[in-house]
């Protein structure tokens, strides 16, 4: 398929900072939050405690039944939230929460104890549970990238403007609100999609439930909802959500392909559906199917938003320019937005042979976040720290580079639905606007 390059750099106004935005979780609000979830502790009469040894201690069927025969989902342990409340540096978050309003942080420094987490969380998992396998691509090497990735606020930015627009795009006069989140990853877009959807959705129920085939993800994601205390509780395989108890009172994780998950669920029952960088790698003929399934399983009006790397761009960064950048972040407002290296030349199946465009330095507004926040690492002699950022920008760009041409970009889907009337999705056509290496989609359904 060719692609007609929709988009041309262009120049962004540079924005200030907003003190004035809201929080992902609000640090100091944490204590609070925690007690009340005690109380939630004690109505938790699940089987589950019952058989405890250890800590997640449930049997289930294997994940090639699709039935869950009523066996508990495993869920969510308090004491194992409570374990990163005293770890956690609430002045730090603080800070950052001014510095890039509505992104999560997990503190570098317990970069190496929530990957040992996830080793303890996903061995029980196999321990307690048939027919668990890792899935080749997203292991725990890509785990360690996945959780890195989002260490640095630029990364996550895009994913939260187009969380935003979904929530906006989200309109019902209905008591709960359904959504579905595809591939989670380690977790960074469901804490912000659970977030915004809790912050609109004020008075109403949020049923969230996120779904990625790969074990490793998901025990990430329940890391990283534990570190915000955030409960949660995972069903081991793609059942029809309709029948999970009490899942407004919880994060809702499902070990399962996207496909095969849609299938299952009940019509006419979601308000939205959003994927970052997960629907991203499914092919064109599985989209096609994901897209023509989840038209009948959403209601009237749903969207969908995702994002995807755009395979005709990669990012090569320059260390001492990001360094220069991150001691005088006020002189990046000068910049150009984007300077270009050499290209090299695409191997995607839908883009072989042509040329990819490097890109050397960025001064955007994602970028910025990364720039103030060095800044502020740097004044405060948080040197330890600044270099473990340095270290997660080298990891979005290592994957960035490593993943581009794997990825279905989201401006093809927005062709293959206007191309194709058959469908039920209009598009949506007032996105956020992306990064040049970052491409997003917004359709919405009209039944
Ligand atoms: C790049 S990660 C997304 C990470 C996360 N949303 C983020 O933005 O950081 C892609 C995730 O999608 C999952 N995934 C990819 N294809 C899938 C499929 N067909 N069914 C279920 N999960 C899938 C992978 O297991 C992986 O966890």
């Amino acid at each position: 398929m060719e692609k007609e390059n929709p988009r041309m750099p262009e120049k962004h106004t540079i924005e200030d900072i907003n003190p004035e935005a809201t929080s992902v979780v609000s640090p100091l609000s944490l204590e609070t939050e925690f007690k009340s979830e005690k109380v939630e502790e004690e109505r938790f009469e699940n089987p589950t405690k019952a058989k405890e040894e250890g800590n997640v201690s449930v049997t289930l069927p294997s994940m090639k039944d699709n039935i869950r025969n009523g066996v508990p989902p495993i869920q969510y342990k308090p004491e194992r939230q409570k374990y990163w409340l005293d770890k956690r540096n609430l002045e730090l978050e603080e800070a950052y929460m001014r510095i890039a309003p509505g992104i999560p942080l997990v503190n570098v420094n317990h970069k190496k104890l929530f990957l040992e987490k996830c080793k303890q969380y996903y061995a029980e998992m196999v321990k307690n549970t048939n027919g668990i396998n890792p899935i080749d691509r997203w292991d725990e090497y890509e785990i360690v990238r996945m959780f890195g990735k989002g260490l640095n606020p630029t990364s996550l930015k895009t994913a939260l403007n187009n969380i935003e627009f979904l929530v906006e795009n989200i309109k019902s006069n209905e008591d709960v609100i359904r959504v579905i989140e595809f591939g989670p990853g380690s977790g960074w877009s469901t804490l912000m999609l659970r977030n915004k959807l809790h912050e609109k959705f004020k008075d109403k129920k949020i049923e969230l439930y996120s779904v990625d085939m790969s074990p490793h993800s998901i025990v990430a994601t329940q890391n990283s909802l534990d570190y915000y205390q955030i409960p949660w509780q995972t069903e081991m395989s793609a059942i029809n959500v309709s029948e999970i108890e009490n899942s407004k009172d919880y994060v809702n994780l499902v070990v399962g392909d996207f496909i095969k998950f849609a299938q299952a669920q009940p019509d006419n029952y979601f308000h939205g559906f959003f994927s970052s960088h997960g629907t991203a790698y499914l092919s064109q003929e599985e989209y096609e199917e994901l897209l023509e399934v989840i038209s009948t399983k959403g209601k009237d009006k749903a969207p969908l938003v995702v994002d995807s790397l755009d395979p005709m761009y990669t990012v090569k960064l320059n260390t001492l320019h990001l360094l220069y950048c991150s001691i005088f972040p006020s002189r990046v407002k000068k910049m150009p937005e984007y300077v270009y290296g050499k290209g090299t030349i695409s191997s995607s199946k839908y883009f072989a042979g042509q040329e990819v465009k490097t890109l050397t330095k960025v001064h955007n507004k994602e970028s910025d976040l990364f720039y103030n926040w060095n800044n502020f690492l740097l004044s405060k002699r948080k040197f330890r720290y600044f270099l473990e950022m340095l270290q997660s920008i080298k990891v979005t760009t290592d994957v960035i580079n490593e993943y581009r041409d794997d990825v279905f970009p989201s401006y093809l889907v927005t062709d293959l639905v206007k191309k194709n009337k058959e469908y039920r999705w209009k598009v949506l056509e007032d996105l956020p606007e992306c990064p040049l290496y970052i491409t997003n989609c917004g359709l919405i359904l009209e039944k």
